[in-house]
C-alpha cells in the first residue's frame, strides 16, 4: 500500500433507493490496523455503509461518492476490478452468516479454502483451517461438521474464521455476535480484536451495542438515520453525547452493561 494514503477512504458516500437517501454523506477514513466500531439504531444505515465498502449493494441501490480501498475506487468499479479485492484486501463477514457458508461443504473445507487459493498445500490449510476454527472458540471437530450441524453463535464464529483465513487487510464484520449471549459476545469480540491486532489487520465492526464496541475497538463511528454523526475515540464520544441519537444509544447500552461500559477504553 503507498504510504501515507489510508487503508480506506470513504468520501461523501451516499446510498439510496428510488429518490429516498438511506445512507447520506458518509466520510471517514480508517488506518492500516485500525479498529472502528460502527454503530446505530436498527436501519440506521450500517448494513448499506458496509455493503457499499465491497461493492456489494442490491443493484436497485443508487450510490455516489468515493470509497477507496488500499487506493482502489470501488464505487462505479466492475465486477472484475472489485473480485480480487473481496478476502485478500477486504473480508466480509455479513448479518446473516448464512449467506456466506455453504450448507454443502464441511466448515472445515471452507475456512481452508481461502488458504488453498493463497497456494497453501491441501494438508497445512487444513491444519491451519482447524487453528483458527479454534481460535475462535469452536469446539473441537467443528471443521467435519457443515454449517446446518452448527449452532447460530458457532455459524457466526465459523464466518469469522472464514473471513480471517483470506488474511485480509480489514476485516468488516456487520454484528457477528448478535447470536450468542451477552457474555459470550464480549468474548469472542475480545478474541476477535486480539486475533485483527496480532494480524496487523484493519476492523470495522458493526454493532448497536456501545458496550460490545468498547471491548474491541478504539475509535467509533455513530450512524443515525444514514448521517454520520460522531467519529472518535470511544471515550470522547460517549464523554461528549451532545446528540440525542448518541445519548440514546449510550442510555441503552449502559441499562444492559454498566460493568462494561464503565472499564471502556
Ligand atoms: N434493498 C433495499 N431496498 C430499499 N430499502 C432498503 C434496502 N435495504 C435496506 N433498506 C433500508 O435502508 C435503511 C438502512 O438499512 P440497513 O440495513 O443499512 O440498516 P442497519 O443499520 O444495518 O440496521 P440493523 O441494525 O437492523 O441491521 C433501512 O431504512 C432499510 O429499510
Ligand atoms: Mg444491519
Amino acid at each position: 500500500m503507498t504510504v501515507g494514503i489510508p487503508l480506506l477512504q470513504v468520501r461523501d458516500l451516499t446510498v439510496g433507493f428510488g429518490g429516498r437517501p438511506v445512507v447520506a454523506g458518509v466520510s471517514f477514513d480508517l488506518g492500516a490496523g485500525e479498529r472502528v466500531a460502527l454503530v446505530g439504531a436498527s436501519g440506521s444505515g450500517k448494513t448499506l455503509t458496509t455493503l457499499a465498502l465491497l461493492g456489494l449493494l442490491p443493484a436497485d441501490a443508487v450510490v455516489t461518492g468515493s470509497v477507496r480501498v488500499g487506493g482502489t475506487e470501488v464505487v462505479g468499479a466492475a465486477e472484475r476490478e472489485l473480485r480480487p479485492l473481496r478476502g485478500p484486501v477486504t473480508a466480509l463477514v455479513p448479518q446473516d452468516p448464512g449467506t456466506s457458508l455453504n450448507p454443502q461443504v464441511r466448515v472445515g473445507r471452507q475456512v481452508a479454502a481461502p488458504l488453498r487459493r493463497a497456494g497453501v498445500r491441501r494438508s497445512a490449510a487444513a491444519a491451519r483451517a482447524a487453528e483458527l476454527l479454534a481460535e475462535m472458540r469452536l469446539p473441537a471437530g467443528s471443521g467435519r461438521r457443515f454449517s446446518v450441524q452448527l449452532s447460530g453463535g458457532q455459524r457466526q464464529r465459523a464466518a469469522l474464521a472464514l473471513a480471517l483465513a483470506a488474511g485480509p487487510r480489514l476485516l468488516v464484520a456487520d454484528e457477528p455476535t448478535s447470536a450468542l449471549d451477552a457474555t459470550a459476545q464480549h468474548g469472542v469480540l475480545a478474541v476477535l480484536g486480539r486475533a485483527t491486532r496480532e494480524r496487523g489487520a484493519g476492523l470495522l465492526l458493526v454493532t448497536h451495542d456501545l458496550a460490545a464496541a468498547a471491548t474491541t475497538c478504539d475509535r467509533v463511528l455513530v450512524l443515525a438515520e444514514g448521517h454520520l454523526l460522531a467519529d472518535g475515540p470511544l471515550r470522547e464520544v460517549l464523554a461528549g453525547h451532545a446528540h440525542p441519537a448518541v445519548r440514546a444509544l449510550v442510555e441503552a447500552t449502559a441499562a444492559l452493561s454498566p460493568p462494561v461500559l464503565v472499564g471502556a477504553r
